[in-house]
C-alpha cells in the first residue's frame, strides 16, 4: 500500500512552519478518493442552479462540460494533486477556474464544504454498500458450494470446543452463510438512513436562494431529502452505521478463520487449504501456516477500532459542523477495503478446503459423541430424559473407566446400567445422531437438502437481479 497522507513522503524538516500547519489540517492525502463522487454531486447542483435561474444554462454547461474533463484527467493520472489545496473540493474548484475562469466561483452558490462533504460520503457509502453486499454474495455462494459438494460429511459439533454431538459439515457451512445473511440485512438497513440528500442544508442553516431539493435528490437517485439543516452538516451515523456492520461482518470472518486455522492443524487434521492461502516458515522447512486465516483473524481488530475511533470523534461535538469529523474518513476508507478483502480471501479459502471425511467420521463418533443418541434411545423406551441422562452418564464414566468406546461395551454392559436396553442400542453412529435431528433448522439431512436449496435460490435471485 502507498502511503497517502499528507506530507508523506516529503522532507516535513524542510517544510517552514506554516506549512506544516496547511499539511495539519489537509485532507487531500485521503479525500482524493472521493473525487468521483464530489463530480457528481457539482455537477448535478449546477444543473440545479441553471433550472431555477440561480446562474445561467450557459454557464452551468461550461461548468459541467469543465468537470466532466476534470474527472478524465484524474481517472488518467494526469490530474495534478498539488497540496496547497487543501481538499479535494478546493482542488477540483481550483482546477475548474484554470479550466473556465470565473465562471467556476459561481459553483459554489448555494452550497457550503459542510453539506457538499456530507452528500460525497452519502455517495460513497451507496457503492460501498453496492460493493459489499456483492463480495457477501460472493462469500455465500462459496459457502454454498462447498457445503453442497459435502453433503454427506459428518463432523463432531463442538460446545466449548469440547466434541458435543456429530453435525452435517453443510450444515457447519451453512451456519455462516446465515450470518452474511444477516450482514447483509444489516448493510441494506445502513443505506436506507444514508441515502438521504443532505445538499442545501449549506453551511448549517439552509441556503438563501430558491434551490429545488427534491430535483436534485431525484437526479442524484436520492429517495429522501433531510429534514433540518443542522443535523444533516453533523450527522455522521450512516458512517458509524456502515462501521458498525463491518465490524460485525468481520466478527463472523474472524470467527471461521478460527475455525479453519483449527481444522486444518495436525491436531484436528480435518481438512486441508489450498498452498495458496498458506506460507512456509522461515526457520522450520515442515510448516505451511495459515497466515491468510490469521490475517484476516487479526485485521478484524482495526475494523473494531475503526468504529471506536469514530464514534469516539463524534461523542463530544456541539452541533452543527466541527472540522474533527474530517477523522471520519481514513478509517472508513480502510474500513471499506479491509472488509472487501478479507471477504474475498475467505470465498477463496472456503471454496479451496478440502476435507477428510473419514477422519472427521471418526472424530464425530469418538469420545462419546454419541452419548446423547443413546439417552434419547432410553427416553423412546419410555424413561424420562433426565434419568436417561444420568444413566447415560454412569455408563460414559463406566467405559472411560474401561478405556472403551460405547459401541465397545457388550449388551450385558449396557444392561447393568439399565434393563432397557437392547441389540440395536448398537447401531446408533454418528450418521443415525444426524439423521434423527430432522427437525426444521436441524442438522437431518433433509433439512439440510432443504436449507441448501433455499441458500442455492437466494443467491441466484439476488445475482440476477444485481
Ligand atoms: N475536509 C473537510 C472534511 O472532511 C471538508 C469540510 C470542510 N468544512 C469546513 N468548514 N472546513 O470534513
Amino acid at each position: 500500500m502507498t502511503d497517502s497522507r499528507p506530507g508523506a513522503g516529503m522532507d516535513r524538516g524542510s517544510l517552514s512552519e506554516e506549512s506544516s500547519i496547511k499539511h495539519f489540517v489537509a485532507s487531500l492525502g485521503f479525500d482524493r478518493r472521493l473525487y468521483r463522487e464530489d463530480i457528481a454531486g457539482s455537477v448535478a447542483h449546477a444543473r440545479m442552479l441553471a433550472r431555477q435561474g440561480i446562474i445561467t444554462v450557459r454557464d452551468a454547461e461550461l461548468i459541467t462540460t469543465a468537470l466532466a474533463s476534470i474527472r478524465g484527467e484524474i481517472e488518467r493520472g494526469e490530474f495534478l494533486f498539488s497540496m496547497e489545496r487543501e481538499d479535494i473540493h478546493m482542488s477540483i474548484e481550483a482546477r475548474l477556474y484554470e479550466k473556465i475562469g470565473d465562471v467556476a466561483g459561481k459553483l459554489h452558490t448555494a452550497r457550503s464544504r459542510n453539506d457538499q462533504i456530507a452528500m460525497d460520503l452519502r455517495l460513497y457509502i451507496r457503492q460501498a454498500v453496492a460493493d459489499t453486499l456483492s463480495a457477501l454474495r460472493t462469500f455465500q455462494k462459496s459457502l454454498v458450494e462447498t457445503a453442497g459438494g459435502h453433503r454427506v460429511v459428518v463432523l463432531p459439533g463442538y460446545t466449548h470446543l469440547r466434541r458435543a454431538q456429530p453435525v452435517l459439515l453443510a450444515h457447519h457451512l451453512l451456519a455462516y452463510f446465515e450470518m452474511a445473511e444477516r450482514d447483509k440485512g444489516r448493510f441494506q438497513d445502513c443505506l436506507k438512513r444514508s441515502d438521504v440528500l443532505p445538499l442545501g442544508s449549506g453551511a448549517l442553516a439552509g441556503v438563501p436562494y430558491p434551490v429545488d431539493r427534491a430535483s436534485l435528490a431525484r437526479e442524484l437517485g436520492f429517495p429522501h431529502i433531510t429534514a433540518n439543516s443542522l443535523d444533516a452538516v453533523s450527522d455522521r451515523d450512516f458512517l458509524l452505521e456502515f462501521q458498525a456492520a463491518a465490524a460485525i461482518t468481520m466478527m463472523h470472518l474472524s470467527r471461521l478463520c478460527e475455525e479453519m486455522v483449527l481444522w486444518t492443524s495436525a491436531e484436528f487434521g480435518y481438512a486441508t487449504m489450498l498452498p495458496d492461502y498458506t506460507t512456509g516458515s522461515s526457520i522450520m522447512p515442515q510448516k505451511r501456516n495459515p497466515d491468510v486465516a490469521e490475517l484476516v483473524r487479526g485485521k478484524t481488530g482495526r475494523v473494531y477500532g475503526h468504529l471506536m475511533g469514530l464514534l469516539t470523534v463524534m461523542k463530544g461535538l456541539p452541533l452543527s459542523y466541527n472540522r474533527d469529523m474530517q477523522e471520519d474518513k481514513e478509517g472508513l476508507f480502510d474500513a471499506v477495503d479491509t472488509l472487501q478483502a478479507c471477504l474475498e480471501m475467505c470465498a477463496g479459502m472456503v471454496q479451496g478446503l478440502r476435507f477428510d471425511r473419514r477422519r472427521t467420521f471418526k472424530a464425530a463418533e469418538e469420545d462419546y459423541a454419541l452419548a446423547t443418541d443413546v439417552a434419547d434411545y432410553l427416553v423412546a423406551k419410555g424413561l424420562p430424559f433426565r434419568e436417561a441422562h444420568g444413566v447415560v452418564s454412569r455408563l460414559v464414566d463406566y467405559a472411560t473407566g474401561q478405556g472403551k468406546p460405547l459401541r465397545a461395551l457388550s449388551l450385558e454392559e449396557y444392561r447393568r446400567f439399565c434393563p432397557l436396553f437392547e441389540e440395536d442400542v448398537r447401531s446408533i453412529t454418528a450418521h443415525s445422531s444426524v439423521s434423527a435431528r430432522g427437525v426444521p433448522g436441524g442438522t437431518g439431512p433433509r433439512q439440510v437438502a432443504a436449507a441448501l436449496r433455499r441458500a442455492r435460490r437466494l443467491i441466484e435471485r439476488e445475482s440476477a437481479a444485481e
